[in-house]
């Protein structure tokens, strides 16, 4: 999403401007042209060779030094940038272009850009709490500036509070979100993903290897295209993506109960999830002990409600997208699962190949059609996926559309 994006990075006096070079880098490693600005005060906490280094482009710090391009500089970064992020930015910087005032490279390239701003403020919580800086804030989202709230912890003053600069991953989901198409704004969307947990005993369960990775993907790409986001997961060890709404859940029988309420709010729901299909049958409150001479033990197990099925059956109007993890025959399973469950796509992907399913940060996925027709994708990051399957839902909406606008 960020190859060739167009990003200012204004760099301000603070602390957290040595985590302004990690901003840096992971957009640079995104595929993004990274353009850095410093104010003169942020050249103080850190050099601006090291941001050359990393964005192998000469950084701007002075207003009044000859610019490498005939013309005028600061406009020229202005009417090039696509997003302008500002991280750290201090209570100075957002109380200067609150009040309109444009007395450096930084804070004048940000009154001249058409581009959205985000603001990543870091400073000590007295300072993010005095009304002054909550006033200036309050005013500048009022008109469209966009914000990635600081994180609550240990202060590099000593104190504790809301100030540290966000996780440099809440800021480059940030600048994510505000770079992507809004084609879902409206549109409400229901994702699961991640295992279920199915109790043996207190301190037993069966699961499976999903960690989760696939679904959150789906659930982020959704956010960041407009839809309006609800994420039903698992147990993961993956922190819930900024601006969804997440339920946790652990059994199979918990993710049917919140999946099926859900599905009557969503107008497109994705099944990620690896559902256990089994569960004990009499899960035991006391564990299992180990007894001398006893070399087997038979866990019988019970079908647990297949919520894909059941959300097929009450369908409507909705667009229904499940996956299939498969170890063989992947477009025979994929169609017949397409048909049996009532989906409009079905994405497949083989657990048995490296790269793929379980675990990775990447996919290889084949997408069937209700026509039976499959498409196979590259081996391409989780994320890259999750775009394509939008993609795939977006045709299908318009597809409807005409259909009904043919009827009618
Ligand atoms: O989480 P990761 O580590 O990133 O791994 C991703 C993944 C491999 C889990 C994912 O890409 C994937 O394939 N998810 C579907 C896993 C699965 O349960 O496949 P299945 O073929 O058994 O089920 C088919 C569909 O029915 C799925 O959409 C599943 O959510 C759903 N199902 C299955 C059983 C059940 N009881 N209820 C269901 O809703």
């Amino acid at each position: 999403m960020l190859t060739k994006r167009e990003i200012v990075l204004g760099v301000t006096g603070g602390i957290a401007a040595y985590k302004a070079a990690e901003v840096c880098r992971e957009l640079i490693r995104r595929g993004a042209e990274v353009q850095v600005v410093m104010t003169p005060n942020a050249t103080r906490f850190v050099t601006p060779l090291t941001f050359q280094a990393l964005s192998s482009r000469p950084v701007v710090t002075d207003m009044f030094a000859p610019w490498q391009e005939p013309g005028i500089g600061h406009i020229q970064l202005a009417d090039r940038a696509e997003l302008v992020l500002v991280a750290p930015a201090t209570a100075n910087l957002i109380g200067k272009i609150a009040s309109g005032l444009a007395d450096d490279m930084l804070t004048t390239l940000i009154m001249a850009t058409k581009a959205p701003v985000l603001l990543a403020p870091a400073m000590n919580v007295n300072m993010y709490e005095n009304m002054i800086v909550r006033e200036n804030l309050k005013k500048l989202l009022r008109r469209g500036y966009l914000l990635v709230e600081p994180a609550v912890g240990e202060l590099a003053c000593g104190w504790e509070g809301k100030g540290r600069l966000a996780e440099i991953e809440d800021i480059i989901e940030e600048v994510e979100h505000a770079l992507s198409p809004k084609d879902f704004l409206g549109k409400r969307v229901m994702v699961t993903a991640g295992p279920t947990r199915e109790p043996i005993d207190p301190v037993r369960y069966l699961t499976n290897y999903s960690s989760g990775k696939m679904g959150y993907a789906v659930a982020r790409v959704a956010r960041r295209r407009g839809a309006d986001t609800v994420l039903i997961s698992g147990p993961t060890a993956l922190r819930p993506p900024t601006g969804v709404r997440f339920m946790p859940v652990a059994s199979a029988r918990d993710m049917f109960k919140a999946a099926l309420k859900e599905a009557e709010w969503a107008d497109i729901i994705i099944k990620a999830s690896a559902v256990a299909d089994y569960r004990p049958l009499k899960p035991v409150t006391s564990k299992i002990k180990k007894s001398k001479g006893q070399e087997k033990l038979t866990l019988e197990l019970t079908e647990n409600p297949d919520i894909l099925f059941e959300i097929g059956r009450r369908k409507g109007e909705r667009i229904l997208v499940g996956f299939a993890a498969e170890t063989s025959d992947l477009v025979k399973n994929a169609r017949t699962k397409l048909k049996e469950k009532n989906l409009d796509l079905i994405v497949a992907n083989d657990v048995t190949q490296p790269g793929a399913g379980f675990g990775y940060d990447t996919n290889i996925a084949l997408i069937v059609d209700q026509e039976g027709k499959a498409h196979r994708w590259p081996q391409m990051r989780k994320v890259d996926v999750a775009e394509k399957i939008f993609d795939r839902i977006q045709s299908l909406l318009e597809k409807k559309k005409k259909q009904v606008a043919k009827k009618g």
